[in-house]
This record gives structure tokens, sequence and C-alpha cells, in this order.
């Protein structure tokens, strides 16, 4: 194997100190999974993390390695866990919450950053969200800037982060606002004042995320007079769909979470265009193109100024009306367990319709179930649970009724630019998969690593979801003749 970094990525990363931040999110464990795997040289890697849920750093590191996610690595090279340096931050906070003596080391060691850490809800206050995406970015980059031996920092952005262009480039546009600005309003007023100016900020940003985010792209840009810089924009993340196993997912944000619901027979209305294409990318694709970008902007010279964007979005497009009718017939073959209804989903861009079919298909059949759980005693929980659905379907309607064609030249530049032998483990390029077997990997990762289902009690799944079938053919019958019979006595009598 060649030593030469130029023409091998492990042969780049050996050696190499990273500082990743988001390393416990969906997209962060990927990454250290496939860095430990396929880098194996990498000199260490400390990944900026907080406690939570009464685990400290430590127990969250270890709960993490448990995960299916690294069965292989466990296998292969249990060792090189040992590369693996949880540091206390938090990103909310400025200087994002290191200590003198970690930003120290991080300064004298770190050679690439990765920085992923962001809070992904859409619904977050403005204060929030400038604070975990616009001012932690800011962070990161002085940061950098004091690191002696910095080859690249890699901004995980979003593909939406630019909504109001139809066709968008792999640049950094013009920001909604002036992030310095922003932060110091962030800073300076109280949450509420700053509650009744968010609509006037957003502008045409649709949610707080998109707007921090978009920002975000904007410090990474000034920043790159004095940084090697570059930005990663994947559109909307999904299961895995090679590495380290095919189907692997454990986040539920965004579609993951609607599609569940329809395959269960709960979620019947969605909020969509249905002859838009549908934007989603397997996270194993985000990671390698994250990985790829490292190590291009690593070996180019530095040109002040210059920030390398990369748009890491879908290469094999499907309409959402196709994506369903592929979901609900690998559905019939691999369906949920315990299903409460048959899979028949409405989608439509037209609100109204949408609003009344959510009453009628969510709303009132949920205030009917809640009522007979109310009155043997058990909690009713599916109003509750339609709500829910009504916010995200409301927050994806925005993606899912608008259309954003990208642009892919660095994508195919970068693709080419890898050599023959890193090509099986590192290309990002999946524009011949199988579109049918990665839905039915999709589904059977959800079934195993979200809802751990069994997959030997297939057989009884089916069943199930036969009976539930006839149960549905029975009750449209019965419905059916009852109309039938109002009419008759209405029109006879
Ligand atoms: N998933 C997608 O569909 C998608 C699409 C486009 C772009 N992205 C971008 O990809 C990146 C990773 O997303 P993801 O899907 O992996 O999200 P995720 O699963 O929600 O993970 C977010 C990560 O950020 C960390 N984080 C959040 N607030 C923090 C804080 N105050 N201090 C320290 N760490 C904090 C989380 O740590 P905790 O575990 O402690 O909360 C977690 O590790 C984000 O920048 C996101 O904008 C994601």
């Amino acid at each position: 194997m060649t030593t030469d970094p130029a023409k091998s990525i492990p042969a780049f990363y050996a050696g190499q100190s990273i500082f990743l931040t988001g390393a416990t999110g969906f997209l962060g464990k990927v990454f250290i999974e496939k860095v430990l795997r396929s880098c194996p040289d990498v000199r260490e890697i400390f990944l900026l993390m907080r406690p939570k849920k009464g685990l400290n750093i430590n127990e969250r590191l270890e709960e993490i390695l448990n995960l299916p996610l690294f069965d292989k690595l466990r296998d292969e090279q249990p060792s090189n866990f040992e590369k693996l340096v949880p540091i206390f931050g938090d990103v909310t906070e400025k200087g994002l919450g290191l200590s003198a003596a970690d930003r120290q080391m991080l300064i004298e060691r770190v050679s690439i950053i990765t920085h992923g850490a962001a809070s992904v809800r859409f619904n977050d206050t403005l204060k929030y969200a400038i604070f975990a995406n616009t001012r932690a970015t800011r962070d990161i980059c002085i940061l950098a800037q004091s690191m002696k031996n910095l080859k690249a920092l890699v901004y995980v952005s979003t593909a939406f982060a630019n909504v109001n262009n139809p066709f968008i480039e792999e640049k950094v546009y013009p920001p909604i606002a002036d992030w310095r600005k922003i932060i110091n309003v962030a800073e300076s007023l109280d949450e509420h004042t700053l509650n009744i100016f968010t609509a006037k900020y957003l502008d045409y940003a649709p949610n707080t995320y998109i707007f921090s985010k978009n920002l975000a792209e904007s410090v990474i840009q000034d920043y790159s007079f004095s940084i090697p810089c570059a930005i990663v924009r994947p559109s909307m993340v999904l299961s895995s769909i090679e590495e380290p196993m095919p189907g692997w997912i454990d986040n539920v944000y965004g579609p993951i979470g609607l599609f569940i619901g329809g395959g269960k027979g709960i979620v019947r209305v969605g909020y969509c265009n249905k002859y838009l294409n549908e934007d989603v990318v397997p996270v194993d694709i985000v990671i390698k193109a994250i990985l790829i970008v490292s190590w291009k902007i690593g070996l180019t010279t530095f040109t002040a100024g210059f920030t390398f964007v990369l748009n890491c979005t879908n290469q094999r497009p499907m309409s959402h009306q196709n994506v369903m009718k592929l979901l609900s017939t690998i559905l019939t073959e691999v369906p949920f367990e315990g299903i409460v209804w048959t899979i028949n989903q409405t989608i439509t861009d037209n609100f109204t319709l949408y609003y009344i079919l959510t009453i009628l298909l969510h709303m009132l059949p949920a205030m009917l179930i809640d009522l007979i759980l109310n009155f043997s005693g058990r909690r009713p929980i599916l109003v509750r649970l339609q709500r829910k659905v009504y916010v995200i379907n409301r927050a994806l309607g925005y993606y899912g009724c608008n259309e954003w064609k990208f642009s892919n030249v660095n994508s195919l530049a970068l693709m080419s630019s890898i050599s023959p032998d890193d090509w099986n483990t590192f290309s990002f390029n999946y524009s011949n998969c199988d579109l049918k077997a990665y839905a039915k990997n999709c589904i059977i990762g959800s079934k195993k690593f979200l809802l751990h289902e069994d997959i030997n009690r297939l057989d009884a799944a089916r069943a199930h979801r036969k009976r539930v079938h006839l149960f549905v053919k029975m009750v449209k019958s019965m419905v059916s003749i009852g109309v039938l019979w109002l009419i008759h006595k209405w029109i006879y009598c």
C-alpha cells in the first residue's frame, strides 16, 4: 500500500488528530466508526461531548460504542477504540465551554476539525439556535485559528441553508443577515423580546434552524481568510446504504418518523407535492464525502478567502409519490409489527385539503380510540401523538412542497480524484444503486435499530398484517352498506 497521502486516503489520515463535534449524533457516530475502521492509523479523535440524561461523557461514550453500529469494528480492530478521547464541552456556551487545559491540548495536537454539532430542531428559539449553530461555529473558527497544525476544517451545513435560490451552486451565498450583528443581538436581548422580532430577522428562512445555519456558512467564509475551510451540505440524511451495514439508523427526526408512522397505519396524510422529488442521502455517503473533502483541503495549498463547498444531495431522484408506492410494496413483504390500519397515505400540497384530511383521518379516529382507552382505564395517547405528527408534517411540508436543484460539479471532480485503490472504501458515488434494495434495507434497519423488532418474527408480522387488512375491509364494507342503507331510507321514506 502506498504511503503517499495524495494517492491514499488512509495514508493521509495516518498520524492525524481529529477534533469532532456532534460526536454523539447520527452523523457523528457513523463518522467515528468509519474513521477508526477505514483509516486505522489515525492518531486520535477528540470528541466534544456534554453529559446527558444522568450520564457523564465517559459513560455516554461507552454506551455509544456498545451500539450494533460498532459490531464490525469491535470484531476487527477493537484496540482502535482507545484512540477516542472525550472532551467536555457545550457548543451553546461561549468558547464552547472548554476547560483551559483541554483547549490547550486541542491547540497543540489537532490537525483536522469536523464541526457537526448543531441543534437540529426547527422550532428552537432564535437565541438558542444562534448560540448552538452560529456562535458555536464562530468559536470553532477562533479555536482553529490558534491551532498549530491545522490542515482542514470541515463544517457540516445543510443543503437547505440557501432556500431562496432554486438552483444551488457549490459556493457560499450572501447571508440573510450579518452574523456579527445577530450574535450581538442574541447576546444582548432577552428571550421574550427576541421572540417578538424573530419573524422579522428570519426573512425568507422558514425556521430558526435554517437561519442559524445560513449565518454559520457566512462565518466559515469570513474565517476562510485565515484557516483552510470547507462546507459540506447534506440534504435529508437517511439510513446507511452499505457501511458498516446496510440500513443503519438511530435517528427518528424528519421523514423517517413519518414513514414509520405511515407503515404502522397511524400516519395517513402527508403534506407535500407528490410530483416533486424527495431529496435524501444515505448517512455513510455523507460521511465519506466529509472525509474526502478534509483530505482534499488538507492536500491543497491554502488560498486566503477560499471556501470549498460540496452539495451532498440525492444522486437517485424519485418523486414523493413513487417513494410512497415503493415503500408500500416493500412493507407488504416486510411489514412492521403491530400495525393498526392498512398503509394508504394520501399526499397533497393543498393545505386546506391536508387540514381537512388530518381532522378526518388523524384526529377523529384518535379521539375515538382515546375515548375507548379512557373508558377501559388505559392512558389515552393517540391525540397527543397525532398532534406531534401534525407539527412534523407542517415543518417538513416546506421541504416537501418545494424543490431545489443542486450543482454537483465539485462532487464529480472530487470523486474522480479518488485513486482506484481507495474507490471501494471511500467513493461517495451511489448513482447506480438499486433503489428497491436500498428502500428494503431502510425498512429492515428501522425495524431492527429503531423499533427493536426481531427480524425472525417476520411471519407473525405478516400474519398480523393480513388480519388487519381483512378487518379494515370488513369495516369499510360495513360503512358502505350503512351509508347505502341510509340513502335508501332517505329516498324512499
Ligand atoms: N440529519 C440530517 O438529516 C441532516 C441534514 C442536513 C444537515 N445535517 C447537519 O449534520 C450535522 C449533524 O446532524 P445529526 O443528524 O447528526 O444531528 P443529531 O443526531 O441531532 O446530532 C447533533 C449533535 O450535536 C450535538 N449537540 C447539540 N447541541 C449541543 C451542545 N449544546 N453542546 C454539545 N453538543 C451538542 C449533539 O449532542 P447531544 O447528543 O449531547 O445532544 C449531537 O452529538 C448537523 O450540523 C446538522 O445540521 C443533518
